[in-house]
């Protein structure tokens, strides 16, 4: 058999007719109407009909061709009568002759259908999906997302090698890296009761490489983290990581904009408006009471001044919150909010008109003075509006009330992608048992503003009490994350390059300096031979593919993912393994709980 000269199914057109072709592929639909035969053929690029007249059908009938069977076959591309022309394909005006048919194998009964048509009126459980990988990624659904994949990784490879990155593949068989999740282990047969660890990402060789003079290195890099899995979480996922010498904040936030911008107009004809919006932490966490707010929404949570808007109310004892929605909601929604249980005010303007229980309390002149006053893009129109207010309540609950409305469908997104920085993440937080910890990872930098504090707050240590607990909580740090659609999809920061800097991150997140030195002792002593100021961030690309095809989870942009419990249901991994292979490593098994 023979590549040569071969057509794909999907691109049949008229460049072949009248011409004899060869095609392989899978038997999509399989149709015989008596005098005349049907075969749907179908390969990655799509369908196309295949047709065997009376003259032939008895040498056909014969091979008992069923669904999903992989055919060879020549024929003569021929143009459809009129009114046999099918729309929905975009070879559809055209049928293939057949001269020839090979059968290369017999498919059986499928688990489940996958062609498009059959396969939209049934809920198919993932479980099965899984089980059957190899069938699951026949649908051409989930081929177009493997290919979109693809696309994306190599127009980023491009686009990265054309601004001087290299790709650098770092190690699999590594230390532990401190990126915060549990460590997979892997044991060393040759040196007995030693492990590795599998990478939680490349952060500390693609350090170490700046140090090597390699200026700007990328990776599409395999991550390793046994953490606790959820929907956009994989023990295995997949980092564009990259790090740059002699940068600052800007020229990473730049470069992603940059690249983002030409990579997704290139892949899917997406424009994004760059650049993207920046906001500190404490203001997302300030009114978006998020570090990953979904800007497609942007309503903030407000404190309602109740001096300028004189609200005349008894017993309000703390602070007055208020969403302003530039919408009218239904009264039927606003019923539905109170009856699950939500406490507010609201009032509803339409041009002159104004509905709602806001009413009673406020001076609509001094209210409407009070909004002139909110300048915001979204808020251009102040005739039309929803205002929810709440008092003696946290404001989360505003939060609440405006996923509810989004759930709901009431609220609708102003776009489709947003995307947004959120910059000068804290250095530290503070565990439930009082530890101090690094927010992102302890190389990250402190703030140039914050370093003051941070030394005062060092060299006062061994008074550590709560308040300076939440002093240290309070210092920031040159970490970033790009966030898309309310998923954080990257994560990154300026690096400590300073020694001195490092072992004292090193000693407030708890570590000694022995240990210190034997998880860490090759950077720091790599830094004593000239290091480079640098830089770096790492995408999520499962989550960011996963985002831009609208998948419901990442497990559909992957082309074998785990499950919840972190099995894969196709290879039935992790699995037993022998005696003595356990012997060879030095392992001895304890029974289970
Ligand atoms: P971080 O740990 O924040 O940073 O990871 C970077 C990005 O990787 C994605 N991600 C995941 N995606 C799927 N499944 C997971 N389990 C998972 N965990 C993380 C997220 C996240 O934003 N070394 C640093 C980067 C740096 O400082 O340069 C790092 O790994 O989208």
């Amino acid at each position: 058999m023979s590549y040569e000269g071969r057509i794909w199914c999907g691109t049949v057109n008229s460049r072949y007719l009248n011409q004899k072709i060869q095609l392989f592929g899978w038997v999509n639909r399989f149709r015989d109407m008596g005098g005349i035969l049907f075969i749907d053929l179908r390969d990655r690029t799509g369908i196309v009909q295949l047709v065997v007249d009376q003259n032939n059908i008895s040498n056909f009938q014969e091979l008992k061709i069923s669904n999903e069977d992989v055919l060879k076959v020549v024929g003569i591309v021929r143009q459809r009568p009129k009114d046999k022309i099918n729309i929905k394909i975009p070879t559809g005006e055209y049928e293939v002759e057949v001269h020839e048919i090979t059968v290369l194998s017999k498919s059986s009964t499928l688990p489940f259908p996958i062609n498009e048509e059959d396969y939209k009126d049934v809920s198919v459980d993932e479980t099965l999906r899984l089980k059957y990988r190899f069938i699951d990624l026949r649908r051409p659904k989930m081929f177009k997302n493997l290919y979109f994949r693809h696309k994306l990784i190599k127009k980023i490879r491009d686009f990265l090698d054309e601004n001087e990155f290299l790709e650098i593949e770092t190690p699999i068989l590594s230390n532990p890296t401190p990126e915060g999740a549990r460590d997979f282990l892997v044991p060393s047969r040759i040196q007995k009761g030693k492990f590795y660890a599998l990478p939680q990402s490349p952060q500390l060789y693609k350090q170490i490489l700046m140090v090597s003079g390699v200026d700007r290195y990328f990776q599409i890099a395999k991550c390793l983290r046994d953490e606790d899995l959820r929907a956009d979480r994989q023990p295995e996922f997949t980092q564009l990581d990259l790090e740059m010498s002699f940068i600052n904040y800007d020229d990473i936030f730049c470069l992603i904009e940059k690249m983002l911008k030409e990579v997704l107009l290139t892949t899917m004809g997406l424009e994004i408006k760059v650049p993207f919006l920046r906001m500190e932490y404490q203001e997302a966490i300030d009114k978006y009471m998020s570090d990953k707010p979904d800007l497609r929404f942007p309503y903030p949570i407000r404190k309602l001044d109740i001096e300028k808007v004189q609200i005349n109310m008894e017993g309000i004892t703390n602070d007055v919150y208020f969403l302003i929605l530039p919408q009218t909601i239904a009264r039927k929604e606003i019923d539905n909010l109170y009856n699950s249980g939500y406490k507010f005010l609201y009032l509803v303007r339409e041009g002159e008109n104004y509905k709602g229980t806001l009413l009673k309390y406020i001076q609509l002149e001094q209210f409407g003075k009070f909004l002139d006053g909110i300048e915001d893009p979204e808020l251009k129109n102040k005739e039309l509006y929803t205002v929810f207010v709440i008092f003696n309540q946290p404001k989360v609950k505003l939060n609440e009330i405006k996923q509810v409305l989004i759930d709901r469908r009431i609220l609708l997104p102003t776009c489709s992608f947003y995307f947004l920085w959120v910059n000068n993440f804290p250095l530290f937080k503070l565990e439930e048992d009082g530890r101090i910890s690094p927010e992102h990872h302890p190389f990250t930098n402190v703030h140039p503003e914050d370093k003051d504090l941070l030394m005062e707050l060092y060299n006062n240590i061994d008074k550590l009490d709560s308040g300076m607990r939440s002093r240290f909580a309070s210092i920031r740090s040159l970490a970033y994350d790009l966030v898309l659609n309310g998923v954080e999809v990257g994560s990154g920061s300026i690096r400590i390059t300073d020694p001195e800097l490092q072992k004292m991150i090193f000693s407030i997140i708890g570590l000694t300096e022995e240990e210190a030195n034997s998880r860490f002792g090759f950077l720091l002593n790599s830094f004593k031979y000239g290091v480079p100021p640098h830089g770096g961030i790492a995408l999520g690309l499962d989550r960011i593919i996963s985002i831009l095809l609208m998948t419901n989870s990442i497990r559909d942009v992957i082309a074998f993912p785990k499950t919840q419990s972190g099995s894969c249901l196709l290879t039935n991994s992790p699995s037993e393994v022998g005696e003595e292979q356990l012997k060879e490593l030095g392992i001895k098994l304890l029974p289970l709980a």
